[in-house]
């Protein structure tokens, strides 16, 4: 029998996770079931519980309950130690590993896929939820120039810096919007969740430097993406990080690496 993993959220209808790893399953030849698992908001663990119980044997985890999985866990990798948040479980006898594959996700769409080097390179970062947590680490193990955390409510920023500023020797700056006049930066990053609700943190002009490259964690076409292609920057959403995080979670489960570029590819055409 089919071997059974699911995504667990809320709301989880319109997830992409379960066509991407069905599509990794058929590249890859592995026997899994891959699901959509909805949780109401106090019935997280209870879900999990019994969806482990019926034999399941990994699950990924999208909002809200990021927090809650790397509680649940009574393993967690380094990069969920990083983040403070799981969103890839896998299931043991007695045990629950939580990992993070989100932040490498992001640095592999944009090192492999798109072409935009981050070793050397002055890198903003835009929000200081529980998004840019989970990124944080794995961008600064690129190297990059500096890192510089920007946020509307600066204090977060700051606290977020405070967090990783020990452990790297990139230099990082925490900052409220209206300090980034005059700056300007190689690569992007917006992990604030301002485009879902049409609307873009207020970034002076001037802002990305010859050649920069703007990302959206989001799968949209947000209105950041457009003032940085307006701007003359290159620009991307976040469809490639979105694969490249599954992908990382079905290496996890299955120590296989499926092919991510078709899967994009076949995702962008519907
Ligand atoms: P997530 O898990 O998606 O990061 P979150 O933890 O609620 O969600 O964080 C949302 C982030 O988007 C925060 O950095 C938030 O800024 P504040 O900390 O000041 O609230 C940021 N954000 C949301 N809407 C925004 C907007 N319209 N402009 C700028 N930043 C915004």
């Amino acid at each position: 029998m089919a071997d059974r993993y699911a995504v667990i959220g809320n709301p989880v209808a319109h997830s992409k996770s379960p066509r991407i790893h069905a599509e990794f399953a058929r590249q890859t030849g592995e026997d899994i079931v891959y699901e959509a698992v909805f949780a109401a908001p106090d019935e997280f663990e209870a879900v999990v519980e019994r969806f482990r119980a019926a034999g399941g044997r990994g699950m990924n985890v999208t909002l809200p309950f990021k927090h809650r999985a790397y509680d649940l866990a009574s393993q967690r990798s380094p990069r969920a130690e990083a983040a403070q948040a799981v969103n890839t479980l896998s299931f043991g006898a007695g045990a629950i590993a939580g990992d993070n594959t989100d932040g490498v996700g992001l640095v592999r769409d944009l090192v492999q896929n798109l072409g935009c080097p981050l070793h050397g390179r002055r890198i903003l970062l835009m929000g200081a939820g529980g998004a840019a947590y989970g990124v944080c680490r794995p961008l600064l193990d690129e190297a990059p120039a500096s890192l510089t955390i920007v946020n509307r409510t600066p204090a977060k920023a700051e606290a977020l810096r405070q967090r990783f500023a020990a452990s790297t020797r990139v230099e990082i700056d925490a900052a409220g919007y209206e300090a980034l006049s005059g700056h300007a930066f190689d690569v992007v990053v917006n992990a604030t969740s301002a485009g879902l609700d049409d609307d873009t943190p207020p970034l002076p002009q001037g802002l990305f430097a010859p050649g920069a490259f703007a990302y959206d964690m989001v799968y949209a076409e947000t209105p950041f993406l457009e003032r940085a292609r307006h701007e003359g920057a290159l620009a991307s959403d976040g469809l490639g990080m979105l694969v490249e995080q599954a992908a990382e979670s079905f290496y996890i489960w299955r120590g296989v690496r499926p092919q991510t570029a078709p899967v994009v590819a076949m995702l962008r055409k519907r």
